[in-house]
């Protein structure tokens, strides 16, 4: 048994990055033969990508997937850290799953993500979810099909979890989710240590994957017909830093665009690391979205340095403005109401920032403390009706904003990266290159391919349109 051990998590050294490629015994790879396995994954977009990951290498053994839990062999939950609710549904749906267990003695069930890396969390499932048969961390996806074997011959619950600065496993196989749009990783971790937050434990130190990793994935992904990508990290912006002088995000960017990968998208930014000539970057180049998702968290420049973020309320929009400058760009943000000590006027703070920057579209929470994070031990006097509140009110604004920022593309011609039919009978649906998500009558030979679309109507979350032929 390997458990989580914190100490270990916020440890950063100048220690290389060990880098390893996928490896897998011949005796494995028809293991899952006549086997279905069930995934469910929380979380954020690195997350969904680790699940295409898991999938790849649960199809290189020859399992099957099916979206029915009572009818799989093997349950895998991906789980998720960043707010309390995360975790009450991976734990609400280990108790699904024991009933289901308990009818099925055979079924193998696992747990692995960024839960995994919590102490408290994985001492909870050895006390209280023994019929789990193996947990596994985020440093060592790779060894899911050995520990996926020796659960067929050993029922008891296997933890082995490493809690380590990081690693970079390259080659990892890969069932991907979409056929047009792909995720790929440029940086993992992070070394952020914003005081809110449990990923810098989770997920390990800021560590990039070597930019010719990138581009040989991309050049793959372009020869497969992929017509978008989104690079990934929880920090992009700090691309490069770890590993090289003189090459960061911008530089990628440049060498990402030179594939001719139809769009590049990039999340998450965070606004210390946004340099002048990334901006120039993202103005010069077609094939890189105008689209930024830049993190606010807060307006009031206290509690964003009680959150450690970086920076102010007036450097934050010094930077917005600048953005603001490239043509047709959209600025979507996350914003955190009821952070400890947060006043009514901080709030209020907040709100003037929203008003100002009129975002294209916002992710809004209420503070959720972390265990072992710095702000969880601070006196929290917001109680949770305010907070609600606060959030309400928050919420009202914000969709107040989208609606306006969708009602002006009203009338005028967006390309649409069409990816299949619509929920709403006899239409497609794709996104523009803003991410804002179009439904549309169109012709099925249109899947896969980008269109132009006029928009006809404009509500909060969607928009609805008009193939220009
Ligand atoms: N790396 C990204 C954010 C990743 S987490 C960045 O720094 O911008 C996604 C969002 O979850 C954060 O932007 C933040 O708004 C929210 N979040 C993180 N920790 C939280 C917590 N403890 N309580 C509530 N929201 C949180
Ligand atoms: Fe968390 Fe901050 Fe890192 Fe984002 S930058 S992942 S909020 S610590
Ligand atoms: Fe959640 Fe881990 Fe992503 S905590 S948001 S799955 S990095």
């Amino acid at each position: 048994m390997q458990v989580p051990d914190y100490k270990l998590a916020r440890k950063r050294t100048k220690d290389e990055v060990l880098i390893r490629d996928f490896k897998i015994d011949k005796s494995l790879l028809k293991l899952g033969v006549n086997k279905k396995y069930f995934i469910k994954t929380y979380g954020c977009q690195m997350n969904e990508h680790d699940s295409e990951n898991i999938k790849g290498m649960l199809n290189l053994m020859k399992f099957e997937e099916t979206d029915n839990m009572e009818d799989a062999d093997f349950i895998i939950l991906n789980t998720c850290s960043i707010r309390e609710n995360a975790h009450n549904k991976a734990f609400g749906m280990l108790g699904r799953i024991k009933h289901i267990k308990d009818n099925k003695p055979n079924l193998i069930v696992a747990l692995c993500g960024c839960m995994a890396q919590e102490e408290g969390v994985v001492s909870e499932i050895i006390k209280k979810y023994n019929y789990v048969n193996f947990v596994f961390g985020t440093h060592n996806l790779d060894e899911l099909p050995d520990l996926l074997q020796k659960s067929f011959y050993d029922s008891k619950l296997n933890v082995d979890v490493i809690s380590c600065e990081g690693n970079i496993i390259e080659d990892m196989p890969v069932l991907r989710d979409n056929k047009y749009k792909a995720y790929v990783n440029i940086i993992y971790g992070c070394d952020k240590f914003c005081t809110y937050c449990i990923v810098p434990y989770t997920r390990g130190k800021q560590r990039s994957r070597r930019k010719e990793d990138i581009i040989k994935e991309v050049k793959e992904l372009v020869k497969d017909g992929y017509q978008e990508v989104t690079l990934l990290g929880q920090n992009v912006n700090a691309y490069g830093k770890d590993l090289y002088d003189d090459y960061d995000l911008a530089s990628l960017l440049v060498d990402v665009s030179k594939t001719k990968i139809p769009r590049i998208r990039f999340i998450t930014s965070h606004p210390w690391d946004f340099t002048d000539s990334l901006i120039d970057v993202i103005k010069n180049h077609d094939n890189i979205v105008k689209f930024v998702h830049l993190p606010v968290q807060s307006g009031s420049t206290k509690i964003l340095k009680q959150m450690g973020r970086r920076y102010t309320k007036e450097s934050y929009i010094e930077l917005f403005d600048k953005l603001k400058k490239i043509d047709g760009i959209s600025i979507t943000t996350d914003i955190i109401v009821g952070f400890p000590g947060e006043t009514e006027d901080d709030f209020q703070d907040t709100l003037d920032l929203v008003n100002y920057c009129k975002f294209d579209g916002a992710f809004t929470f209420i503070y959720s403390p972390r265990e072992n994070t710095p702000a969880s031990v601070l006196k929290d006097n917001v109680t949770l009706e305010e907070k609600e509140q606060r959030l309400y009110k928050l919420n009202e604004l914000v969709n107040k904003y989208s609606l306006e920022s969708n009602k002006r593309m009203l009338n005028n011609n967006y390309k649409v990266l069409v990816e299949g039919e619509s929920s709403k009978k006899g239409m497609l649906f794709g996104y523009t290159e803003t991410n804002k998500l179009v439904n549309f009558k169109g012709n099925m030979d249109s899947i896969g391919k980008i269109v132009s679309v006029k928009i006809i109507d404009a509500k909060s979350f969607s928009l609805d349109g008009e193939i220009v032929e």
